[in-house]
């Protein structure tokens, strides 16, 4: 495999690793403020982002590449209001969507076609990504401020239920 691009695939583990762990502290945060719906939400977010990691891990081994696990960075955001996180989500998927774009292209500039097939699950899933936390802000501005309509969100975000990704290896 190119350089680069397993440069980058390897770099890209540590950044779901930390999407992982950045999306606990969220569920943290909604834990400690009573809203366990909220919470269930985020809980199955990070456990979505170590699947990808896996995924990622899993590709360089299946293609012969060696791959270092670096530290994970401490989750640095600070919440206060109850949206913030919400907006935290959106602006880190917008950044993780151009991460993906990034390796994309270097695989495209090699004509890597092995790992552009492998990347395209990643492009369509952070189209869902970004969708979900731009719709969850837009919920959260309708209803959030009124008791009963937050009651009713975190219901309806305490119903989510963990499953596997689509793409297997
Ligand atoms: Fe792994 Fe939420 O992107």
């Amino acid at each position: 495999m190119d350089k680069k691009v397993a440069g980058l695939l390897n770099e890209q583990i540590n950044k779901e690793l930390y999407s992982a762990y950045l999306y606990l502290d969220m569920a943290n945060f909604y834990d400690s403020k009573g809203l366990d719906g909220f919470a269930n939400w985020y809980e199955i977010q990070a456990r979505e982002e170590q699947d990808h990691a896996m995924l990622i891990y899993k590709f360089l081994h299946n293609n012969g590449e060696t791959v270092t696990l670096e530290a994970v960075a401490k989750p640095d955001k600070v919440f206060q209001a109850l949206g913030d996180p919400l907006a935290a989500a959106h602006e880190h998927e917008q950044y993780v969507t151009s991460l993906i774009n990034t390796i994309y292209a270097a695989a495209q500039a090699v004509n890597d076609f092995r790992t552009l097939q492998f990347l395209d699950w990643f492009v369509k899933e952070q189209g869902e990504e970004e969708k979900n936390s731009a719709d969850l802000i837009t919920k959260m501005e309708l209803f959030g401020s009124d008791a009963k309509g937050l009651y009713m969100l975190n219901s309806e975000l305490g119903g989510r239920v963990y499953s596997a990704p689509s793409l297997q290896l």
